[in-house]
């Protein structure tokens, strides 16, 4: 891949572009850890089960560009890929997801391009995560780059049906037998009834000690 020019007339080489995506994921690592510190802090529990960090390797980059038909450029790269710096938030209860979300888009530094709620609106797989594009602001010696972050939130049920899921599908190479998909879909309403049983649980729990308190 060559290099390619900024807006600004600066050239933007591989090895930067991959500097700032993993600028990124730090940045968005400490954000997320004190997020997680403040909640402790006011709400005295935690709503992040554990967070994950992945840099997309150059071989799934340049594979990702060919299955949507652009050539393997920096720009293109730049411009289209936008899992490139990924972060996945593994949440306790479904309703932490969408605090976390709103806490994390209403941050003055990040931009939020688009969101996907598969947790309103499941993908035909049972697949259910929220979503987000979103930009932040790197600093480097001599300029600012806004870059590209994915971030999936999803509740421990949802992130172990999905790491699952992907298992069996790999090993049929994307074309699981119907009944095997049909089974995943199942699986995937039960995650949901745990999810909903485990935040009423919550609820109650919160509820009855809030009464002892009284
Ligand atoms: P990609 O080209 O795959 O990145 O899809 P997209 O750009 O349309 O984005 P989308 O938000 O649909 O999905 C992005 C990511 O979500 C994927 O890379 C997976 O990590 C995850 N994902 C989406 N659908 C599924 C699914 O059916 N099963 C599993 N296990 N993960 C999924
Ligand atoms: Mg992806």
């Amino acid at each position: 891949m060559e290099s390619i020019m900024m807006q600004d007339d600066s050239v933007l080489s591989w090895n930067t572009a991959m500097l700032l995506y993993n600028s990124a994921l730090k940045e968005m690592g400490t954000k997320i850890e004190i997020l997680n510190d403040e909640f402790q802090h006011v709400h005295q529990y935690n709503p992040i089960e554990y967070v994950k960090t992945r840099l997309k390797s150059p071989e799934s980059i340049v594979k990702k560009l060919k299955r949507y038909g652009y050539e393997d450029s920096i720009q293109n790269m730049i411009e289209y890929c936008n899992d490139i710096a990924g972060v996945r938030i593994v949440c306790s209860f479904t309703s932490d997801i969408y605090r976390l979300a709103d806490m994390i888009g209403r941050q003055s530094d990040i931009t939020v391009l688009s969101i996907k709620d598969y947790i309103k609106n499941p993908k035909p797989s049972g697949y259910k995560s929220y979503h987000m594009i979103v930009t932040i602001p790197i600093f480097l010696s001599d300029r600012m780059v806004d870059t590209k972050v994915e971030i999936q939130i999803r509740t421990i049920a949802m992130d172990f049906w999905a790491s699952l899921e992907h298992k069996i599908y790999y090993k049929f190479e994307g074309h699981a037998p119907a009944y095997i998909s049909h089974d995943l879909q199942e699986c995937s309403k039960i995650v949901s009834e745990l999810d909903e049983k485990m935040l009423m649980l919550n609820e109650a729990i919160l509820k009855a000690k809030e009464e002892q308190e009284k």
